[in-house]
């Protein structure tokens, strides 16, 4: 069984909840769909955690601490993004020669990062944080008529596995699904499933979000967790209270 999860941005309590719940299941495989980072207070923790996976794809705002956030990014995002790359980035570490160990971790960090890729085929299925036909440009597939341009855009695959809106969803040529917690959905028509978040759910529910596959089909799973450890966290960081606001909101 895979477990393919995104969009844990730095959330800690949800990401351990997850594994938690993963580790219950018979799980041989674990792929990952970007956002590792910006937003949530523990970036350097999940970091060293989502390295284990099996890949992870680049997302935006993987991206967007590697080079800076770009202009389009809302002022919160942004506030998020320079204190993300003041955790981890090498250059803000000083006295480096009394600390080379601090030093190397971090370029350790900044390499794993710069190594992702915003797409990966596996057979006919494909996995991409955002837009499969444009990968790394953060456009989002959330509609059927943008999902048909992609099922028609890629005859040749038979699954795609995205992230991005942190809203659960699945789209075959002629609908729009709002997948039920689960339920089984066979893969029997072409697809494209929007795995959630696991660290920002937006769909009104405040529980990370992962989905199964095996070869019966795909299962979308919510797990509950601390969702006020990370709040504190978020607070005692300094980030933008925004950002602990809308965790218990879902949205
Ligand atoms: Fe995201």
């Amino acid at each position: 069984m895979i477990a393919i999860l995104s969009d844990v941005h730095a959330n800690l309590e949800a990401l351990t909840a997850v594994i938690r719940d993963m580790s219950g299941r018979k799980i041989t495989r674990i792929f990952f769909l970007g956002d590792i980072i910006g937003y949530g207070p523990n970036p350097v923790e999940v970091l060293e955690f989502l390295q284990k996976f099996e890949f992870c794809l680049m997302g935006n705002h993987d991206r967007a601490v590697l080079t800076g956030p770009p202009k389009k990014f809302n002022p919160v995002a942004k506030e998020a993004v320079e204190w993300t790359r003041k955790q981890i980035h090498p250059s803000y570490v000083r006295l480096k020669w009394l600390r080379p160990w601090v030093y190397r971790k971090r370029l350790e960090w900044w390499r794993f990062l710069l190594q992702m890729k915003p797409i990966r085929k596996e057979g006919d299925w494909v996995f991409c944080h955002d837009h499969p036909i444009q990968p790394g440009s953060d456009k989002y597939v959330h509609k059927l008529e943008v999902a048909q341009t992609v099922l028609d855009g890629l005859p040749d695959i038979r699954a795609f596995f995205i992230g991005h809106s942190h809203v659960p969803m699945m789209f075959t040529y002629k609908e729009r699904i709002v997948p039920e917690e689960g339920t089984l959905y066979p893969i029997d028509q072409r697809l494209i499933v929007n795995v959630g978040s696991v660290g920002q759910p937006r769909d009104r529910d405040a529980r990370a979000c992962y989905v199964l596959l095996d070869e019966r089909g795909i299962q979308f799973i919510r797990v509950p967790y601390d969702i006020r450890r990370t709040q504190q966290k978020i607070r005692q960081a300094g980030l933008p209270q925004l950002l602990a606001q809308r965790l218990e909101e879902g949205k």
